[in-house]
């Protein structure tokens, strides 16, 4: 199912329950090969990426279930060390595996990992951590493989606070002998729930969420039982679809702490926000104020939530600004709402945005995970049949945008793409 059709604008009202974190999942999921045990988690979203990273884990000789919403993983079985690529292509988060796999086995292979085409996304940072604790890495024909017989602790300083090079290095060093400290550490709320996850396994991980993480190795893990936090992106998405809408929505089961910056900026935009322990809710009477916005590492406002956001402010009260300072290639999605109506002139890594009073429904495409849930956000400020072609890109990381959306009244549904006609 890779389309999806709004009806156009709808006043939204009403409570949606938030799924479990992909960006927390996926490397507990790769940590739990550090174990021969077996390990459970719940409130696991259902979605692409999961599955993946569950083919991934088989093919390794895992025994992996997922249902409602519980995911156990056996790995007692796993023998192979090579990755393999029908999978690795296809999601970013399988490069975590590397410094698990080093860990439990003193060696892994893989080619490059796939994901959004969302900037250049290189691996240099993970393999210089990885380097530092003694592994052996080379890189050749589009393959990385690692060794090292014991891998030893370090101080591995990371010239940006890469999430995927933090959970990396975290992964490698928590079997690792001796002690390792990362540096620059990237401090966003999934890699402090991974240490959590690793601390439960009888890991000993201090600092996460914090710039500098000391890790103390331990030759042997054991299985647990956890639960996945809810996805602070999603929660980040249905909150600006709240706006779009021009509605009352309550979201269930996030923590509103780690949506801190988004808040900040929502409100200077117009909203009225109420948070709660485990919920955050949103009233928005008025088209959005124009704002000026720009995308950090955590705690800073979260590149993730910038096409959402750029998608909000094209139905804004006048000029607003981004600045990508995370990933370069995420403005794709401008030329698609464009297509809709919208009025943004990018340059470099800044786009400037002309509101306007309302978008036309129209044809667009889906470039990304996070510029398709934009271009539902455009859909449901339209007048008009919206149509979003290629979601496949959505589903890898919203369970069913459409299902949560129409809890709060909105006119979306998923429809079969038609078969295209036969060239000649
Ligand atoms: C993770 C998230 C993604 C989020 C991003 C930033 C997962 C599965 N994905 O992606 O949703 O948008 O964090 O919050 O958790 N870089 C290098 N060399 C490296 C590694 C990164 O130059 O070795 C650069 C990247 O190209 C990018 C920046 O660092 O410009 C941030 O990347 P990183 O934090 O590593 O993002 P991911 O872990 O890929």
């Amino acid at each position: 199912m890779s389309e999806i059709h709004i009806g156009g604008f709808r006043r939204l009202r009403g409570e949606i329950p938030i799924q479990g974190s992909k960006n927390g999942v996926l490397p507990m999921m790769a940590a739990s090969v550090l174990s021969d045990e077996t390990t459970v988690l719940t409130n696991v979203p259902a979605i692409q990426d999961v599955d993946c990273m569950m083919g991934i884990l088989k093919f390794m000789g895992c025994r992996c279930t997922l249902e409602a919403g519980t995911l156990t993983i056996d790995p007692s079985g796993m023998k192979e060390t090579m990755l393999p690529e029908c999978y690795v292509r296809q999601m970013r988060s399988s490069i975590v595996l590397l410094g698990a796999m080093l860990g439990r086995f003193g060696q892994a292979a893989t080619c490059y990992p796939g994901g959004c085409s969302i900037g250049k996304r290189p691996v240099d940072f993970h393999i210089m951590a990885l380097r530092s604790m003694g592994a052996r890495i080379s890189e050749e024909d589009g393959r990385i493989t690692a060794r090292a017989e014991l891998l030893t602790g370090s101080v591995a300083r990371l010239p940006y606070p890469s999430v995927g090079a933090t959970e990396n290095a975290i992964l490698a060093a928590v079997t690792a002998r001796g002690t390792t400290v990362i540096q620059g550490a990237a401090r966003e709320p999934e890699i402090q729930e991974l240490c959590g996850f690793l601390n439960a396994m009888g890991a000993e991980v201090r600092g996460g969420g914090t710039g500098e993480i000391l890790i103390q190795g331990k030759r042997r893990l054991h299985g647990c039982c956890y639960q996945v936090p809810g996805d602070r992106i999603v929660a980040g998405t249905y909150l600006i679809a709240a706006m779009a809408g021009k509605g009352e929505v309550r979201l269930n089961g996030v923590n509103p702490e780690h949506l801190s910056a988004v808040s900040d900026a929502l409100t200077a935009a117009g909203a009225e926000i109420e948070k709660g322990k485990d919920f955050i809710s949103v009233v928005m009477k008025e088209r959005p104020q124009a704002i000026s916005i720009a995308t950090e590492p955590y705690p800073g406002f979260p590149t993730d939530l910038q096409s959402p956001l750029l998608a909000l402010l094209c139905c804004g009260q006048g000029e607003s600004r981004i600045c990508e300072n995370v990933f370069e290639g995420r403005y794709e999605t401008a030329a698609e709402l464009c297509k809709l109506g919208a009025d943004i002139r990018v340059s470099g890594n800044t786009a400037v945005v002309f509101g306007k009073d309302g978008l036309e429904g129209g044809y667009s495409q889906a470039k990304d995970l996070r510029g398709g849930a934009a271009l539902v956000i455009a859909g449901l400020m339209a007048r008009g049949e919206t149509i979003i072609s290629d979601c496949f890109h959505i589903e890898r990381g919203y369970e069913d945008i459409c299902r949560d959306l129409r809890m709060a009244g909105a006119d979306i549904q998923w429809q079969e793409e038609k078969p295209k006609e036969k060239e000649e």
